[in-house]
């Protein structure tokens, strides 16, 4: 696995269990797609997903292949390929795609988890490729095994179907609960959110997301104001708000003063 946890992970609970009833129960589905618009924190519940799954079931392999290209995608693959200890990898010929897919296509490889996240462009999918027993697509080229299971990541509707038919969790934005939680970890001491009703103003009147605002909070404080209790922080946000606003109005000309 790539990626460490974030600190300041706030856990999509309900996203991951949708997505961990999907993957495990007893009339498991072997392929389900994680769908949502870009930033929504798509990449960071598979992220958790597979830490705790991991957790749980430790002789688990996990595999993440980013899909962002072609390029980068082959480049996972290889480096499956080199960690499962598959021979002949190195060769010209190699069709390292195929070798990995038949290895963990076998039961002696066990459990594993197959991550591919990204997976924004269905091309990469459907295009027909040169593969080493003639032309195929790539959507036909994945391991299959009770044993394992494949979490796509993508913001396109049109991909998750293709890959994982019905098989989906959509991720909308947060809810207040864990808006707020995400807030409190933006904090460098928590202990400066003391006022919850400023917390509800602050996410109930802000026209960007949680996740936006709780960025904006942490750069600040890190930058600027190491101190700045959340109160504060809605302050500052309704001023420049209705400074922005009215200054748009202005230049639309709809108000009169
Ligand atoms: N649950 C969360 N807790 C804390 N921070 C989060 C969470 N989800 C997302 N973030 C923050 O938002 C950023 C964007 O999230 P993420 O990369 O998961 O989005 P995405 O939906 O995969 O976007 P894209 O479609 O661009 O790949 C992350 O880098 C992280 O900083
Ligand atoms: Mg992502």
């Amino acid at each position: 696995m790539p990626f460490q946890r974030d600190p300041q992970f706030v856990s999509r609970t309900s996203e991951i269990a949708q997505a961990d009833v999907m993957l495990s129960s007893e009339t498991r589905c072997e392929r389900v797609a994680i769908i949502g618009f870009g930033g929504v924190g798509k990449t960071q519940i598979a992220l958790e997903f597979a830490h705790q799954l991991r957790e749980r079931q430790p002789d688990c392999s996990v595999f993440w292949i980013p899909v962002t290209s072609i390029e980068r995608m082959l480049e996972a693959y290889l480096e499956i390929g080199q960690q499962l200890q598959i021979p002949n990898l190195e060769q010209e010929k190699a069709d390292v795609q195929k070798l990995v897919r038949r290895r963990l296509s076998q039961e002696s490889s066990g459990r594993w988890l197959l991550v591919f996240n990204n997976a924004d462009d269905i091309d990469i999918w459907t295009d027909k490729v040169d593969m080493t027993a003639g032309l195929g697509r790539r959507i036909d080229y994945m391991p299959k095994s009770k044993h394992g299971s494949i979490l796509f990541t993508t913001r396109s509707r049109k991909a998750a179907t293709k890959l994982a038919g019905k098989n989906v969790v959509l991720v909308g934005e947060m809810d207040e609960t864990t808006a707020k939680d995400l807030l409190k970890k933006s904090l460098i001491d928590q202990d400066l959110l003391t006022d919850d009703g400023a917390a509800t103003d602050l996410l109930q009147n802000s026209p960007i997301s949680p996740l936006q605002l709780s960025k904006q909070l942490h750069t600040l404080m890190r930058t600027k104001s190491p101190y700045l209790s959340i109160q504060r922080f809605s302050t500052m946000q309704s001023r420049i708000l209705s400074s922005s606003l009215a200054r748009n109005l202005r230049m639309t000309g709809d108000i009169t003063t």
